[in-house]
């Protein structure tokens, strides 16, 4: 089965084809169309300006992914690397994200399937995260229950996954996500947009130079009985501590060093924690926070440590910031169980919850 996946909840234009065959996905193509560079003067994503970029991107990126991909258009339009192969399925993310970017994506979505007569799937935009950890892996693979740390820009969550498509969130960010506190203290130490990338290189580069942290910041909610987190509280505590020391500007790799580990620190308690009292068969991390380095080492290195028989599984870099290929994966899955949902009925909502 082939499916067309569709991503324009934030600031990211994004399609990709996925082909799911003998119990695997494989990725055809994948397009990301960044909007970074333009948001980047803003230090923060312009809503409207982001609706209006989806607009003009979404079918330049669409075709390029079927012309990578070598998919014939369901009129037969060959493109020019001649597979043969054709779309079975669109897949699109309805929600969560920004209600004026998730419409372009929704709306050309629906126009395809009405045009082209092919079923369309509603995907959760964090359950496609999720999903990344599927790409390239046998589907008997990941085993269940499955504990799933997944933190992005918008949304910081431990997730239960007791099945294909089944998930429930055990806890979550009560203020910032994990993603959105990187963003902000790359503010605080003006170091660049978007922080996470920024905060990331910087903390490697002083660890690799092998240097004494002397800078300490909070754990918040780290011994809390929930599986909830905050982090706002932890932005205003770096941003207290560089107001007090007056030779800040020559300790920026330092301070980003112990924000970013004050935050590992209290992801990892809490997967590690969740992760045994649910008897988790599989560990996984998502969003686009999965792509620092630190937090991949570490937290593979604590379930390997703690719980030796329980597989870890991390998407691939090219999966882990915003992406479709993610999407499609979660649509092949969905398409699957013939969880459709007819192009005039589907909603978009940008508060979605996962379930
Ligand atoms: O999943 P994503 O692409 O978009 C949302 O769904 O929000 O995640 C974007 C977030 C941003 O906050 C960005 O700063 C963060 O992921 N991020 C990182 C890294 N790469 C991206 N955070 C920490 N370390 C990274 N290497
Ligand atoms: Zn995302």
């Amino acid at each position: 089965m082939i499916i067309l996946g569709i991503e324009t909840s934030c600031d990211e234009t994004a399609a990709a084809i996925a082909e799911g065959r003998d119990g695997q996905v494989k990725i055809l193509s994948n397009v990301v169309s960044s909007q970074i560079a333009i948001h980047q003067k803003y230090g923060g994503v312009v809503p409207e300006v982001a609706a209006r970029e989806h607009v003009l991107n979404i079918l330049p990126v669409i075709n390029e992914a079927l012309e990578k991909a070598g998919i014939n258009l369901p009129n037969n339009k060959a493109t020019k690397k001649k597979t043969g192969k054709k779309i079975d399925a669109i897949a699109v993310t309805t929600g969560p994200g920004l209600i004026t970017s998730l419409l372009t994506g929704v709306e050309t979505a629906k126009t395809l399937s009405y045009v082209w007569n092919l079923p369309l799937v509603s995907v959760n935009h964090i359950a496609g995260h999720i999903y990344a950890n599927f790409i390239d892996k046998k589907t008997n693979q990941i085993k269940f229950p499955a504990i799933i740390l997944t933190v992005s820009g918008g949304h910081t969550m431990i997730v239960l996954m007791s099945g294909q498509g089944k998930f429930k969130t055990i806890g979550e960010t009560r203020d910032d996500a994990a993603g959105e506190a990187f963003d902000k203290a790359a503010q605080l130490l003006g170091v660049g947009y978007p922080g996470g990338p920024i905060i990331s290189k910087l903390a490697d580069g002083f660890i690799q130079a092998g240097q004494t942290n002397l800078i300490k910041l909070p754990r918040p909610m780290i011994y809390d009985k929930s599986y909830d987190f905050s982090f706002s509280g932890l932005k205003t505590a770096l941003l207290y501590q560089i107001k007090n020391d007056k030779n800040w500007k020559n300790r920026i790799p330092e301070y980003a060093c112990e924000f970013q580990q004050a935050i590992i620190d209290v992801l990892i308690h809490k997967t590690i924690k969740a992760a045994k009292q649910y008897n988790a068969k599989t560990v996984m991390l998502a969003g686009g926070v999965s792509a620092n380095t630190q937090l991949r080492q570490q937290l593979e290195i604590k379930v390997k440590n703690e719980l030796p028989k329980t597989p870890f599984y991390i998407p691939d870099f090219s999966y882990c910031t915003d992406n479709a290929a993610m999407l499609a994966t979660a649509g092949y899955y969905s398409a699957l169980d013939k969880k459709f949902t007819l192009w005039k009925k589907i909603k978009t909502d940008s508060n979605l919850e996962l379930k």
